[in-house]
C-alpha cells in the first residue's frame, strides 16, 4: 500500500509519462506539469499503453485509478503534494530552474526525487534554497510502470532519512530501490549501459554486425541470462564447479587482450547517425514506436510473469517482488476505496517524516 497521498510529475516525457502510469494505477492522485501543448495526449498514448500491461499482470481487476490533474504551473503541480519526480530533459540549468521552483512551493516534507540519468545530486541540489535536503535521485528505467529498478542517490545536503523515506516510497508502488553507495555521475546503471553503448557504436561503425545482427548476439544470448541473474551470479556459474575464482583466473587476463575499445568514443557524426538510423528503420520492419513498445509490454510481463512462479513457486529475482507487486495490485483492487481515503489510512501509520538536521552527510563528494 502506497504512504503517497499525492504527487507531482514535473515534465511528462517518456520517463514523467511513465512514473505518472505507475502511480495513478497504484490509485494515487497526480498532478502534472509540462509546459508541451501535445502533452495531455503524449501522456494519455502512455497511460493506454500501461493500463493495457497492468490488466495483464491483474486479470482480476485493477484498482481504482489515481485521479490525474494538468496543472498550469510548477508551484499549482506540487502545491500539496507529499511526493514530486522531477523528469525534465537533462540538462542542469534547467534541472536548476525547475529544482529552484519546485523547492519553494512544495510542502516543506515532501520528497523530491530526480528521473536524472547521470547529473549527480550534489550538482543539482545548490539550486534548491530552502530545503534541498529532501533531494534524491530516483533514476529509473523505461517502461517506468514495468521495470521495477530504481537507482536512489543522495547529494552532499540529502538527509539520511530522506533516504529512507524514498526507499519506501518507491517500495511502496512495486519497485526495487537500490541505494547507491557513493555519488558518481552517471550512477550504475547508465555506467554500465554507456560502456555497451560505446562498443556497440564501434562495432557498427567498423561493419563488424548490422543493428539487428547485435541485437540478436544479445537477446538470443547473454541477454536472456542478464535478466534473470546479472552478471556476476552468471559469470559464478560459468566457472563451473569452481565457480567465480575460477571464472576469474581463466578470463582475468582476457582483459589485457585487445578486445575492447572502451576507452574511446566513435566520432558521433553524420554518417554514424545514418547508417544507425537505416539499419535500425531495416529492422523494425515497418513496426511503428507504438507497436513496438506493446511488444516490448507483452514480453516484460510474460518475462516477469515466467520468473514468479521459478523457484519452486516463490519467485526468482525480478518474478519475486512481481509477484508480490500483482498481489497488491488485487488486494487493492479487491478493498476498491477511494485513492485518497487509503493514501490517508496508509499515511496515518506511516508518515512522511519531516526533514531534520541530519547527523551525518550521505555523500561525499568526489574527487
Ligand atoms: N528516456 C530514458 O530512457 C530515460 C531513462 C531514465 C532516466 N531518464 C531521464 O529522465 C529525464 C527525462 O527524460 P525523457 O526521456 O522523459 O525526456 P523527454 O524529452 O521524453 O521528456 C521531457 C519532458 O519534459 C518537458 N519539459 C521541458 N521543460 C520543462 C519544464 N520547464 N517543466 C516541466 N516539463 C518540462 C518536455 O516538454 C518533455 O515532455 C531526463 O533527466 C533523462 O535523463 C531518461
Amino acid at each position: 500500500m502506497s504512504i503517497i497521498n499525492k504527487a507531482a510529475a514535473i515534465g511528462g516525457g517518456v520517463i514523467g509519462a511513465g512514473w505518472m502510469a505507475r502511480l495513478l494505477l497504484n490509485g494515487i492522485d497526480v498532478s502534472i506539469f509540462d509546459p508541451d501543448p501535445e502533452a495531455s495526449r503524449k501522456v494519455s498514448e502512455v497511460m493506454k499503453g500501461a493500463r493495457r500491461a497492468y490488466k495483464q499482470m491483474v486479470p482480476g481487476g485493477l484498482p481504482k485509478e489515481g485521479r490525474l490533474t494538468f496543472a498550469a504551473t510548477i508551484a499549482e503541480a506540487v502545491a500539496d503534494a507529499d511526493f514530486i519526480q522531477e523528469s525534465v530533459p537533462e540538462r542542469l540549468d534547467l534541472k536548476h530552474r525547475v529544482l529552484a521552483e519546485i523547492d519553494a512551493h512544495a510542502p516543506a516534507n515532501a520528497i523530491v526525487g530526480s528521473s536524472t540519468s547521470g547529473i549527480k545530486p550534489t550538482d543539482m541540489q545548490v539550486a534548491m534554497k530552502k530545503h534541498p535536503e529532501r533531494l534524491v535521485v530516483g533514476h529509473p528505467f523505461n517502461p517506468v510502470y514495468l521495470l521495477p529498478l530504481v537507482e536512489i542517490v543522495g547529494g552532499e545536503q540529502t538527509f539520511p532519512e530522506a533516504i529512507e523515506v524514498a526507499k519506501e516510497i518507491y517500495a511502496s508502488i512495486g519497485m526495487k530501490p537500490v541505494v547507491i553507495r557513493k555519488e558518481i555521475e552517471a550512477f550504475v546503471g547508465d555506467r554500465l549501459l554507456e560502456a555497451a553503448w560505446r562498443e556497440a557504436l564501434w562495432l557498427i561503425k567498423d561493419g563488424i554486425c548490422t543493428v539487428e545482427e547485435l541485437d540478436d548476439i544479445m537477446r538470443y544470448g547473454f541477454g536472456l541470462r542478464w535478466a534473470q541473474m546479472g552478471m556476476f551470479q552468471v559469470y559464478r556459474v560459468a566457472g563451473g564447479e569452481a565457480g567465480m575464482r575460477h571464472f576469474m583466473a581463466q578470463f582475468g587476463p582476457c582483459l589485457k587482450w585487445p578486445w575492447t575499445k572502451l576507452m574511446d568514443v566513435p566520432e558521433f557524426n553524420d554518417e554514424l547517425v545514418d547508417l544507425i538510423a537505416t539499419q535500425s528503420d531495416d529492422q523494425a520492419h515497418g513496426l511503428s514506436i507504438r507497436e513496438l513498445e506493446k511488444i516490448r509490454d507483452d514480453n516484460l510481463v510474460a518475462i516477469m510473469d515466467a520468473l514468479s512462479k521459478q523457484n519452486k513457486g516463490k519467485g526468482w529475482g525480478a518474478g519475486a517482488l512481481h509477484k508480490d507487486y500483482t498481489k497488491q495490485l488485487a488486494k487493492l483492487a479487491a478493498k476498491k476505496p477511494t485513492a485518497s481515503k487509503a493514501a490517508e489510512k496508509a499515511k496515518a501509520s506511516k508518515p512522511v517524516k519531516k526533514a531534520e538536521k541530519p547527523k551525518k552527510k550521505t555523500g561525499k563528494k568526489k574527487g
